[in-house]
């Protein structure tokens, strides 16, 4: 249960302790203990490494969940945020859409969800490796396994998606059904579902609210990427009702082990934001300062390339890559937890890779991206100009992500021909001529 103790500001609610767990090469280990306080205005939390896990590190079978936050120690960690030092367990969790479906469940507005009950609610199918129990455990210990909705399920979530969005209630059966899914980040509606293979995918639904289909754009623009020769996770659309459609995308941080299908390897997974690790007081008015960009930019997620990638040569031009075609096709929502890492599974050290791009959305208002991609500030510009989604920017940006400028010009190049190519893409997306003009509308506002 949990208590309530008194502060200058506010009653804080003192969490239980929970146990963080992590999947490494198919076994899980006990890694060690999260405890977080939380009242209506703060939020503390402190994380600390296990003996066990220490040693377990010390012969070479574990690592630091964040190797530039979180180095393996004796002594634990503290924050006040959950993107600030420890954001690569927040990571685990969802977001506003897991929140809402998660609140639903419980029948609490999602702010009065505590950020431990959230994390507790999870089923270790957030993404990532990481997981959390109530209770302590040893190396080994089997996670209990709940159904995944099937692929053929994904009208009948999308049914339950517009029913939660109407204001209607869900049956029994639909809560169930959603109970597989509400682990996942993001804000817009999704589920997590599984194909006949036991591979897993995440659904993007529609909203009400969309001008067009955001799943074929993303779709296109994911195809786009491939052709340029970016990763991307295996996609495919899904017809649903009138003209919507679901977009779903394989999840890169699952595997299916070769001739067991349905037994799911889990990938360590960590977000360039919690990499990067913004104060937890940051306040947004200071976005366009030299203090902002030098957290919220390409040039910081390439900096965290060069001393992380186990290949960080074609992480950077890949990362570059990702910068211009974000600009040609418009998608402004390129914030910190749109980019993430992976373990990679091929190194003996424990290194990282960036993680196959997603979230590739053309937005619709004004140019200005949500981190900075070129300098910007001289004499006769602001800083506010670093985030304006030009190619001159982009040009001007590649140094500081450690792009020569001929390479940067030979990239810029390849992504233009590609985008260039859009209409074939939109077409293949079945895109209708009104979500077309509407797409090209929003590419056209590039600064
Ligand atoms: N292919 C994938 N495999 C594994 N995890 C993924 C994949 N795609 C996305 N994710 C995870 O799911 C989260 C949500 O996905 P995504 O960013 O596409 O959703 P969204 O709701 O559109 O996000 P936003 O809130 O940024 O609008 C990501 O932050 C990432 O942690
Ligand atoms: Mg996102």
């Amino acid at each position: 249960m949990a208590k309530t103790t008194s502060s200058a500001n506010s009653p804080k609610v003192l969490e239980p302790t929970l146990f963080v767990g992590i999947e490494i090469r198919g076994v899980n280990h006990f890694v060690g203990e999260l405890r977080c306080a939380q009242s209506t205005q703060d939020f503390v939390a402190s994380f600390q490494y296990a003996p066990s896990y220490l040693s377990l590190a010390q012969s070479g079978h574990a690592f630091a969940l964040d190797p530039i936050n979180l180095p393996l120690r004796t002594d634990p960690y503290k924050t006040t945020g959950r993107h600030s030092i420890l954001g690569v367990l927040f990571d685990a969790a969802p977001d506003a859409w897991g929140r809402t479906v998660m609140a639903l469940d419980e029948g609490v507005s999602s702010v009065s969800l505590t950020e431990a009950r959230v994390l507790l609610k999870g089923k270790g199918a957030g993404v990532g490796a990481i997981f959390f129990t109530t209770q302590p455990f040893e190396s080994g210990f089997a996670l209990p396994v709940y159904p995944t909705s099937r692929l053929d399920q994904v009208p009948e979530l999308y049914e339950i998606v517009r029913r939660i969005e109407n204001g209607l209630t869900l049956d029994m059966h639909s809560r169930a059904l959603l109970k597989s899914s509400w682990d996942i980040g993001g804000a817009r509606p999704k589920a997590v579902v599984q194909d006949v293979d036991g591979a897993q995918w995440i659904a993007k639904f529609p909203r009400g609210i969309d001008t067009f289909s955001r799943q074929r754009v993303e779709w296109a623009n994911l195809q786009m990427a491939k052709e340029i020769g970016v990763q991307v996770p295996a996609a495919q659309l899904i017809e649903l009702d009138g003209d919507d459609c679901a977009l779903l995308v394989r999840r890169f941080d699952r595997t299916v082990q070769p001739g067991h299908n349905q037994v799911l390897g889990r990938q360590h997974y960590i977000s360039a934001a919690s990499l990067i690790s913004p104060p937890a007081d940051f306040d947004k008015y200071k976005m366009d300062t030299a203090f902002g960009a030098s957290y919220f930019s390409y040039a910081r997620i390439a900096d965290v390339v060069r001393r992380l990638s186990t290949h960080a040569a074609s992480d950077l031009t890949e990362l570059y890559a990702r910068m211009v075609l974000n600009v040609l096709v418009h998608n402004t929502d390129d914030h910190l937890k749109n980019t993430g890492f992976l373990l990679d599974a091929s190194s003996q050290s424990y290194g990282l890779r960036l993680a196959p791009l997603f979230d590739v959305v053309t937005q619709e208002g004004g140019s200005l991206h949500m981190l900075h991609l070129g300098p910007g500030a001289n004499k006769t510009r602001s800083y506010q100009s670093g985030r304006l989604g030009s190619l001159d920017n982009v040009l001007s940006g590649a140094k500081s992500c450690a792009i020569k400028s001929a390479a940067a010009s030979a990239i810029i190049e390849r992504v233009q021909s590609v985008f260039e190519r859009r209409l074939e893409f939109y077409q293949q997306a079945k895109m209708q001529q009104q979500d077309i003009d509407s797409v090209e509308a929003c590419v056209m506002q590039r600064g």
